[in-house]
C-alpha cells in the first residue's frame, strides 16, 4: 500500500512536470509603432521594436492609410536598400492588417509607393521561439555549459528534470 502511495505521488509531480513542459503563452498582438494607426512616416521603428519582445505565436498589426502605404515583407537586402520589387509577401489589405509571426527568425517589412526611403517606413524584428521556464543563473556549472550548445536550454533542463523524476519513480 505504503509502495503505491510513492508510486502515485512520483506519477503526479511527473504529470506537473510535463504540464509545465508544454505550458504555453497567450499570443499577444504588437501594434506596429505603439498605436492603432502607426504605420506611417517618421516614426521611429527600431526605437519601437527594440523595447518589443518577440515570440512565435505573436501578431503584429498595421494600422494605416491603405491609400498612402502598404506593407512589404522583404529580405534583409530590400530592408536594408528599401527595395519594393520582388517582395516575400503583400501584407497589404484594408489597412488594419495583421501578420501572423510563426517561426523564431528575422522578420523584415518595408512599406510601399516609396515611403521606405522618403519616410523611413521600415522595420525589422526578431521573433524568439518561447521558452517556459528560465534557466536558473549558475556560473561555469555543467547547465551552464549545455546551455551555451543548446539553442533550447530551458527545454533541455525541463527533459533533464523530467528524466530524473522517471529514473526516481523506476526506483522507489
Ligand atoms: C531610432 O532609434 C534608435 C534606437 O533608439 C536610434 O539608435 C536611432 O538613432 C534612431 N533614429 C533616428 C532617425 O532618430
Ligand atoms: C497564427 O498563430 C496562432 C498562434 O497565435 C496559431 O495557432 C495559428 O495556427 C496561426 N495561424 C496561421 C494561419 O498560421
Ligand atoms: C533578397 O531579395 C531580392 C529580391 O528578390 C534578391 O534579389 C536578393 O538576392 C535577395 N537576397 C537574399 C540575401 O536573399
Ligand atoms: C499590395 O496589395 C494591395 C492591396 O491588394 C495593393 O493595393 C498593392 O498595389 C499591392 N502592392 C504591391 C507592391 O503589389
Ligand atoms: C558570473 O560570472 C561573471 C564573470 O565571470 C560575474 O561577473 C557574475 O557576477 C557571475 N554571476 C553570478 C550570479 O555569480
Amino acid at each position: 500500500m505504503k509502495g503505491f502511495l510513492i508510486k502515485l505521488t512520483c506519477l503526479l509531480l511527473l504529470l506537473l512536470v510535463t504540464a509545465e513542459k508544454t505550458e504555453s503563452r497567450e499570443p499577444v498582438l504588437h501594434r506596429v509603432g505603439g498605436g492603432r494607426f502607426s504605420w506611417k512616416p517618421n516614426v521611429n521603428f527600431t526605437d519601437w521594436a527594440i523595447h518589443e519582445q518577440f515570440f512565435v505565436g505573436d501578431w503584429l498589426y498595421f494600422g494605416f492609410n491603405r491609400q498612402l502605404y502598404s506593407v512589404l515583407q522583404v529580405n534583409q537586402t530590400s530592408y536594408d536598400n528599401c527595395i519594393e520589387q520582388d517582395f516575400i509577401n503583400n501584407i497589404t489589405k484594408g489597412g488594419r492588417d495583421v501578420f501572423n509571426l510563426t517561426r523564431p527568425k528575422p522578420y523584415y517589412f518595408i512599406s510601399g509607393r516609396g515611403y521606405c526611403s522618403k519616410g523611413g517606413m521600415k522595420v525589422a524584428i526578431n521573433v524568439q521561439e518561447y521558452i517556459s521556464a528560465p534557466l536558473p543563473v549558475t556560473n561555469g556549472s555543467f547547465l551552464n555549459t549545455v546551455s551555451s550548445a543548446s539553442e533550447f536550454p530551458g527545454k533541455l533542463y525541463l527533459f533533464v528534470l523530467a528524466a530524473a523524476f522517471i529514473i526516481a519513480c523506476v526506483l522507489l
